[in-house]
Parts: structure tokens; C-alpha cells; sequence
């Protein structure tokens, strides 16, 4: 049934649940068990809307109008090209834009509250402590001057009434944790360019984790790693979401990534969410065009899906629209093979799909 995404209730915790007067508890746990898609939101965005000024007088829309919501402990996994708006999608939640970004309108709603009418206080509060982010890249998030260690425990300084003998013995345990090496505090005192790349983001894991976040987003944190060093980083954040019952947003434009990580995934295109499923269904059964032409692009594993000799691989067609111009109607529509002629004129909006997810396409309007 065609739902809009502003109907779905504000977020309660979700301790909360059991004892809604409304719904069934035994009907509800048994569908959570069965989707977890059906528990109520830790973080939901609604209409979310940020630009940039690009220096021309033209505003660069980079989100356009953005619905999204994570559940408690899941793993959502944020797909899409270069350039649609994941890491301004990221930076928005922890209010981190850059000078000149302007919000122009949305809510973002964490445990009942609109982050973005908190004052910058309450958002210290929350920013590195109940939310945290690991940064497209992990060599510009740490201070080149400053001993691995120390990094560390100022994280637990500036949230932990602690001394700072306490937040150091904390931070030895954390590095631990992630598995940097400790013998003799040696990597407690090392510098960030003595360590590895690899090393260096399990110190921003380390710091990201340190508060024992409810949500901790991590931005194509292997993009720049080799593949056994990205294997043993998935691992771990795996490990962490278990350990820590944190949900995780985990933004790549890989969906091979996807696999054994995501509970679900929402994919992006042009500032918008255009589906949003359970990781399965989209891994294996996407709806929106879009999300099939990407999928179709990852290159078969060895075996039955192989490609033949002189076979090419699968490229969606034409570039992604210009942030500054964004066409009328579905901004996919000039690269979509299913275009209708609706598709030109009118931005589709979401439709739910089974197990609570949505589409925005309008070849599921009927
Ligand atoms: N500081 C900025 N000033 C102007 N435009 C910006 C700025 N930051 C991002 N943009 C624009 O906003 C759009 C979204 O950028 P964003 O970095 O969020 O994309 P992304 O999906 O994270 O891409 P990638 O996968 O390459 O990291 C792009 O068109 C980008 O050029
Ligand atoms: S709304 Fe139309 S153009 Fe857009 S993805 Fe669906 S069919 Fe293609
Ligand atoms: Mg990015």
C-alpha cells in the first residue's frame, strides 16, 4: 500500500515498543524476529535538503529531499556513485557540514529530538558520544602531531568525567580491542604517519567506538585499503556492532561490500534515497532501475556468472545528473530504459515495499 514516509511515527526507543498499547507485543516480536525492518527507528530523516553555493551563483542541491531511517543494532548500508550525496548525508546527521553548506529544510530525529534544532552544546553531547563517524579518510581525521594514544583518550576526556590517567588505561584497552599491537605502550606513543593506512583507521574505529555510540557511521572506511586489510577492517566493525549492540551506517559505493555486513540497504541517487530494503531483496531482487543498473555492473565471481571471452561488462549509460541542474521529474530518468512519460515531469515518491522498505519509481504505482 503507497505510503508516505512523513507517516511513520516519530522515533521512541525501542525499549519502548513492547508496551504500545496499539500493537500486539507477541505479533510484533515475532515479526521482529522475522524482519528486524519492523522495529521502530534509532535515527530517522525525513525531507532531508542541503546545498552548497558552487562559486557561480548556482547552489549545488546535494541532498534533495532525503528519507531515511537506521534501526537499533543493524547495519544499514548506504550505496551509491561518487558525488550522489552519501558523505554530505553523513556530515548532516553529526552537523560537521562545511562553512557554506546551508540545510534548507528536513528533520533529522535521534531518540525524539530534531538534531538540527539542538544548540551546538547539546550537539557536543551527542556528536563522538551517542553518534560518531569515521571519515572518508582516516589520515586527515587524526592530528599528525599528536601520539596515537592521546588521540584516543581525549575522545574519553571530552565526553567522561574521568582523570586523565583513567581515559589513558582506557584508551591502552581500546587499541587492544581493535588490535593495534600494545607491547610496551608502543603504539599508544607512535605518531600517525609511523602507522600503516590500515592501522590508522583501526585508531579511528578505536576513538569512534570509544563512548560506546548507538550509531556509528562509517564512510567508505576501506576505500582506500588493500583487499585483505579491507577484509579484516569489515571483520572487525562487524565484531564491533555485535559487541557493542551499535547500529552501523556504512556508506560505500561498492555492493559486493554489502554482502555479508548489511541487514539493510538504502540506495542513493542525485541527493535521494530511491529504495530503501532489506539487504537481500536489493542484493538479490532490486526494484528501482537504478539500483538494478548498479548491480549489474559488479563484476561476476568465478564460476557460473563468468563473463565469455571479448563479453563486456555492464555500464549504466550517460553520468549522473549535475548537482546545479538537476532535471524536472525523476533525476534517473535520462539514463532509464523504463522511462514513462510521468517520469519527466513529476519526482516519484516513496512507495512501500513488503517488510516496511520503499521505492520511489513510478513503475510500482499501480
Ligand atoms: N564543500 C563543498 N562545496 C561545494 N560542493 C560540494 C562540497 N562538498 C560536496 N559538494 C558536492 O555535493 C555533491 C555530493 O558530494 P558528496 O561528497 O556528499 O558525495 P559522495 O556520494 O560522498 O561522493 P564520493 O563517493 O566521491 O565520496 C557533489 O556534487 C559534490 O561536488
Ligand atoms: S521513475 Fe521512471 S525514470 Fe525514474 S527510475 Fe522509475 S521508471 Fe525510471
Ligand atoms: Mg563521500
Amino acid at each position: 500500500m503507497p505510503q508516505d514516509y512523513k507517516s511513520i511515527p516519530p522515533a521512541v526507543p525501542v525499549t519502548h515498543i513492547a508496551q504500545r498499547a496499539d500493537v500486539p507485543a507477541a505479533a510484533l516480536a515475532a515479526k521482529i524476529e522475522a524482519y528486524p525492518c519492523f522495529m521502530e527507528s534509532l535515527l530517522t530523516i525525513r525531507n532531508l535538503r542541503v546545498e552548497f553555493p558552487d562559486g557561480e551563483h548556482r547552489k549545488v542541491r546535494a541532498l534533495n529531499g532525503v528519507n531515511l531511517r537506521i534501526i537499533p543494532g543493524e547495519a544499514l548500508g548506504l550505496l551509491g556513485e561518487s558525488g550522489c550525496g552519501k558523505s554530505t548525508l553523513a556530515k548532516s546527521v553529526l552537523r560537521l557540514l562545511p562553512a557554506g553548506a546551508k540545510t534548507t529544510g528536513g528533520r533529522i530525529e535521534w531518540e525524539g529530538r530534531d538534531l538540527l534544532a539542538l544548540s551546538e552544546q547539546e550537539m557536543q553531547q551527542i556528536r563522538g558520544a551517542r553518534i560518531s563517524l569515521i571519515p572518508q579518510d582516516p589520515g586527515l581525521a587524526l592530528n599528525p602531531f599528536m601520539k596515537i594514544g592521546k588521540q584516543v583518550a581525549e575522545v574519553l576526556r571530552a565526553h567522561r568525567q574521568w582523570k586523565w590517567s583513567r581515559c589513558c588505561e582506557e584508551a591502552e584497552s581500546l587499541l587492544q580491542v581493535v588490535r593495534l599491537e600494545n607491547s610496551d605502550r608502543r603504539m599508544f606513543d607512535a605518531y600517525p604517519h609511523q602507522l600503516s593506512g590500515g592501522q590508522q583507521q583501526r585508531v579511528v574505529i578505536a576513538q569512534a567506538i570509544s563512548c560506546q555510540p548507538g550509531l556509528l557511521i562509517a564512510d567508505e572506511p576501506t576505500a582506500s585499503l588493500d583487499a585483505a586489510t579491507e577484509e579484516e577492517i569489515l571483520r572487525l566493525l562487524g565484531e564491533m556492532k555485535e559487541r557493542q549492540k551499535l547500529a552501523l551506517l556504512f556508506i560505500t559505493h561498492d555492493p559486493k561490500i554489502l554482502t555479508d555486513l548489511a541487514d539493510r540497504i538504502a540506495v542513493m541517487y542525485a541527493g535521494r534515497i530511491v529504495e530503501e530494503q532489506c539487504a537481500k531483496n536489493v542484493l538479490k531482487a532490486p526494484l528501482h532501475p537504478y539500483a538494478q543498473a548498479l548491480l549489474a555492473c559488479v563484476p561476476p565471481e568465478r564460476g557460473e556468472g563468468r563473463l565469455a571471452r571479448g563479453q563486456r561488462l555492464f555500464t549504466i549509460p550517460g553520468n549522473g545528473p549535475d548537482p546545479a541542474a538537476i532535471p524536472r521529474g525523476c533525476s534517473f530518468a535520462p539514463r532509464c530504459s523504463s522511462r514513462l512519460e510521468v517520469c519527466e515531469q513529476e519526482v516519484p515518491q516513496p512507495k512501500e515495499t513488503a517488510e516496511k522498505g520503499f521505492v520511489e519509481c513510478f513503475l510500482y504505482d499501480q
